[in-house]
């Protein structure tokens, strides 16, 4: 009863929040405003001007700001266009289009790719959108469980690749040991197909609390003579700015070669002024620091998420030490109700099920939470809304 009469009055206050997106607030945007001052006098690089065409993987500073964020070697690393996204939508589309050396995968009957879950709605919405098959696996805290993943390849022979996000996984949180770094490189070095690790490293230096570190995927597998496994990606989106800053693919010299005349097809030459720009924004403000005062103004959002969830008793949840979201685990089949209730209060959630592919949750009961966007008073009604829901949702379930 007492959650009903308080689900009225936060009706009355005819709400409009939202915690879907996982993006940064103006205020952390605001830290890289000195990249729009950055006067770019000399327009000649390498006997190229910037201004034009051409200079296709990137300008060499900026490929060095990227092995930087990434925590690669340069080489690996292509700087391209404002997202990261994009560039996995294009590599995705070039294998189906075109294949590695074993036809395209368009031809093929089935292709699947394995999804590590919780995961990141849109690896999901886009490999549903090329025709490519999803089979879920579990995560454990400490990546993918690598034998779901073994018993999956020696039964299904359709299996390509699987999405990773292995820093402050999106939403879990979770970052990969480097036991399951050196097991996954192991059990996919052993598949008879050409399968590749889509290894998106979204959130490579955003921690908020000490963090543990994740270890070179490209090293690992370069010791083991399986670089060609990797595809790396990673963005300076949550580091500058989300729609104007600068995205990155990792790949294999082979995988290079590969790729590179399919990849010409698409862009005679990125941005390179924005790729200059962050890179004399990069010399004056040094990277560690700059992230530190994102970490600054984003902690405190997820300190009261936390206290708001503490001592509930309806679920359990992440705390993450870095990234952009808190996953919240309800009781089972409740995760549509407390997004419906929510809404009905003007609370925005991403739809229950866009954490599991062709969302599907089995058990519905996992929701994510974005903190990040809002301003510290909207996430505190966000909670408060959320939490009577969750309280609700559970008490009507007792019910029936
Ligand atoms: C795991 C992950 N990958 C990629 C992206 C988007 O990256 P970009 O802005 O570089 O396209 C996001 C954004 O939320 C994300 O969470």
């Amino acid at each position: 009863m007492e959650y009903l009469s308080q689900f009225e009055e936060l009706k009355a206050r005819k709400l409009n929040l939202d915690l879907t997106r996982g993006k940064p607030a103006s205020d952390q945007l605001n830290l890289s405003t000195a990249i729009d001052a950055i006067e770019i006098n000399d327009y000649s690089f390498d006997q190229l001007d910037l201004r034009n065409y051409g200079l296709l993987k990137g300008l060499s500073e900026c490929r060095e700001l990227g092995s930087k964020i990434l925590g690669c070697e340069k080489e690996y690393i292509w700087a391209g266009g404002n997202s990261s996204l994009t560039l996995m939508s294009q590599y995705l589309s070039y294998l189906c289009i075109q294949g590695i050396g074993d036809g395209p995968w368009s031809s093929e009957e089935r292709v699947s790719i394995l999804c590590p879950v919780p995961g990141y709605d849109r690896h999901f919405v886009l490999t549903e959108n090329l025709g490519l098959n999803m089979i879920p696996v579990p995560l454990n805290g400490k990546g993918p469980d690598l034998e779901a993943i073994r018993s999956n390849l020696e039964s299904d022979d359709s299996i390509r690749g699987i999405w990773c996000v292995p820093k402050h996984s999106n939403p879990t949180g979770e970052t990969y040991s480097k036991d399951t770094i050196e097991g996954l490189i192991d059990i996919f070095s052993k598949t008879r197909n050409k399968s590749r690790i889509f290894w998106d490293n979204a959130y490579a230096v955003h921690d908020f609390e000490e963090s543990e570190p994740l270890a070179d995927i490209f090293s690992i597998a370069k010791d083991k003579g399986e670089e060609d496994l990797v595809i790396g990606f990673g963005s300076t989106s949550k580091i500058t700015y989300a729609g104007a800053g600068i995205g990155f693919i990792a790949l294999s010299e082979l995988n290079q070669a590969l790729y590179l005349p399919y990849y010409s097809s698409l862009i005679i030459g990125p941005d390179k002024m924005n790729q200059l720009r962050h890179v004399k924004f990069f010399q004056k403000n040094d990277l560690e620091q700059h992230m530190r005062k994102h970490a600054d103004l984003i902690r405190p959002k997820f300190e009261l998420v936390q206290k708001w969830l503490k001592g509930q008793s309806y679920g359990s949840w992440t705390k993450p030490t870095g990234g952009y979201f808190v996953l919240l685990k309800t009781n089972p089949g409740l995760a549509k109700r407390i997004i419906s209730l929510s809404s009905e209060l003007g609370l925005k959630i991403t739809p229950a099920g866009s954490t599991h592919p062709y969302g599907l949750d089995p058990q519905d009961e996992y929701i994510r939470l974005a903190p990040t966007a809002c301003s510290i008073e909207e996430l505190d009604a966000a909670m408060e809304v959320l939490v009577c829901c969750m309280g609700l949702a559970h008490q009507e379930n007792l019910k029936v």
